[in-house]
């Protein structure tokens, strides 16, 4: 959907009032106050923990931390994007989204709904042949040799195009001109100029939006041969890199992770054998606006590509798009040259859980490509040239904790000291940092996330200390807002003195959040966050914002060290390169110290 105006946004908010709204979900009881309570949709419970504020229109779960404004609301409870929530509520209301009035405007969405009516029929075409004796092959293909069960093809919508040049065509041609078939690119016109059908004698796979409404096709061939798959071209109203199939049925069973294969017959099989959060690319490579679409629905996704070349570089490239919407990624492995569809009938669903349970996180993926590309046939290890490879990947690693972790793991493989790989990294590190023009300069990271950069330990802390404002007074676990990365310093300073309060609350943050221009994304984007914390309840809130303090001080003592170690590059006299260098020296100290401090904790 297009972007849709602030007025109108205001408008729908404003008549969606959201006691009204949640009450459609939750039975609510006043107590007291301007406080609305119920049972939390949102997470299991028997007393009810779920408060919606009348007078600042805003819900939150003391329980499980959700919490927001009435958009939020029906994005949680229905699964949707902000601008489909926003259509969403605005039905609920008979506000008509008349995104642009003009004529012309009007012209093209009357041409939009033509089109769309036009392939639902062709959809109904393409059934009833399947249904047919004429489709006993198609049939036959698809229950017998790719063993699929009649239910599941039926809710896919599978279809069968004929074996004829144009029997879809001079049906359709009886209801829609020949310029809406020429445009779906369901009719092709013959250099003769008689029209015949694009799809014939193919497997019909209808591609839906992630709000169900039909898009495009795709067709199979029955068994080998070229051209095995063919697709809808690009139209007004498809765009292949813009859609995922299988998302509106994924994305209901997208709340922790989807699937994201290949294709349409591992999609299949995946949600026949139960995985129904499983998705698609629709015959391209991952593109930057479907990962957005992913990142709408789910914190994360599993790859499940091909165990081939192709599978692995079309991996790598996901890794890095998903990464930018940070979503969190992982890769299934699979064994050399399956793919979802032949490893779950060969093996059985239960195996298929087990690879999804062992996948890899994105740089342990990296790191077992490393391991195979220097290893030979035989299996044995050029040491040299994986510790090459790991040493790069790691210096490219932003997290000096996330570095150390697994500098430990590869010593401890290559039996080598932590401290001589950790060495090799750094000097990797000081390398690249002199290298890079200005290290501010990613337009693409930097600008919108500039003001506010919420990293895991921070997140974590102030969890924390929003559930016990009171941790606040125990010495080891009083943060100062230094220790903050350095775009959160200002909003800290205010957290920490409603915490010194004992004010400190979720929605009293999120209000910091906003009065500091935060916008509506960042709250957004940490509120899952916080309710996933508490989900994880494996350890004591102290331990958490212990440890969490002590990964933030960690970080900023990286951080001046990193500047410390560009300062003696750079310095262009003695005595300041010797003040630069005994600034490392002390930064050095008190980094070891409290390394020291946390694993003797542990
Ligand atoms: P694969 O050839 O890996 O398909 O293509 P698959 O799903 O394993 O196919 P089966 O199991 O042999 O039926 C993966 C995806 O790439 C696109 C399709 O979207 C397909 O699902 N593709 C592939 C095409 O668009 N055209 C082709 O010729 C091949
Ligand atoms: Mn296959």
């Amino acid at each position: 959907m297009a972007f849709i105006p602030q007025n109108i946004i205001d408008e729908v908010i404003a008549r969606n009032s959201i006691e009204a709204v949640v009450g459609d979900y939750v039975r609510l009881e006043r107590k007291g106050g301007q406080n609305l309570f119920g049972l939390c949709p949102f997470h299991g419970e028997k007393t009810p923990s779920f408060s919606v504020n009348t007078s600042k229109q805003f819900f939150y779960c003391f329980g499980c931390h959700a919490g927001g404004n009435v958009i939020k609301f029906i994005q949680m409870i229905e699964n949707l994007s902000f601008p489909d929530a926003v259509a969403f509520l605005a039905k609920r209301v008979g506000i008509e989204l008349q995104l642009d009035d003009a004529p012309e405007a009007r012209k093209k969405q009357a041409e939009y709904k033509q089109m769309q009516a036009c392939l639902l029929d062709a959809a109904r075409f393409f059934y009833h042949s399947y249904k047919s004796p004429q489709g006993r092959t198609a049939e036959n293909y698809m229950q017998v040799k790719r063993r699929l069960s009649p239910a599941i093809l039926t809710s896919f919508g599978i279809g069968y195009a004929p074996d004829s040049w144009d029997a879809l065509t001079s049906n359709l041609l009886k209801t829609y001109p020949e310029k809406i078939l020429l445009d779906l690119g369901l009719t092709r016109k013959s250099s003769k100029g008689t029209y015949y059908d694009f799809f014939r004698d193919r497997v019909i796979f209808p591609v839906f939006d992630h709000l169900g409404r039909l898009r495009a096709f795709g067709g199979r061939i029955m068994g080998q041969g070229e051209a095995k798959y063919i697709n809808s071209p690009d139209s007004r109203i498809y765009n292949k890199g813009k859609y995922l199939y299988a998302l509106n049925f994924a994305r209901k069973d997208s709340r922790d992770f989807l699937i994201l294969t290949e294709g349409y017959m591992d999609t299949i099989a995946l949600h026949e054998a139960g995985f129904t959060n499983a998705v698609a690319g629709l015959g391209t490579a991952l593109t930057s606006s479907q990962a957005r679409l992913l990142s709408q629905y789910t914190r994360q996704v599993i790859l499940a590509y091909d165990a081939d070349g192709a599978g692995r570089n079309a991996a790598l490239k996901a890794l890095d798009l998903l990464s930018r919407e940070q979503v969190d990624c992982r890769v299934l492995v699979m064994p050399n040259g399956q793919d979802p569809d032949e490893f779950i009938h060969a093996n059985g669903k239960e195996r298929f859980q087990g690879l999804l349970n062992q996948a890899l996180p994105a740089l342990d993926y990296r790191i077992y490509l490393s391991r195979q590309a220097a290893s030979t046939d035989l299996g044995s290890l050029d040491i040299l040239a994986y510790q090459e490879a790991i040493t790069d990947l790691l210096a490219q690693e932003s997290s000096p904790v996330v570095r150390e972790l697994y500098a430990d793991k590869l010593a401890r493989e290559i039996s080598v000291s932590p401290a001589s790989i950790l060495q090799v990294i750094d000097k990797k590190r000081v390398k690249e940092a002199s290298s890079m023009p200005s290290p501010s300069f990613n337009p693409e990271t930097n600008l919108q996330r500039v003001d506010f950069e919420f990293d895991q330990a921070s997140l974590t802390y102030l969890n924390a200390l929003i559930e016990d404002n009171s941790l606040i007074s125990k010495p080891e676990l009083q943060a100062a807002p230094q220790d903050f990365p350095s775009g959160m310093q200002e909003v800290m300073v205010k957290a920490l003195a409603l915490a010194e309060e004992g004010k400190l609350t979720m929605p009293e943050f999120l209000g910091l959040l906003d009065q500091a221009g935060a916008g509506e994304n960042l709250s957004r984007s940490i509120l899952p966050y916080f309710s996933r914390l508490t989900k994880s309840k494996l350890r004591a809130r102290e331990d958490y914002a212990l440890e969490a303090l002590r990964l933030l001080r960690l970080d900023r003592l990286n951080e001046q060290r990193e500047a410390a170690i560009q300062e003696i590059e750079r310095a262009d006299d003695l005595a300041s390169q010797q003040a630069a260098l005994n600034r490392l020296n002390d930064l050095n100290l008190a980094l070891s110290k409290l390394r020291n401090e946390v694993q003797h904790d542990q």
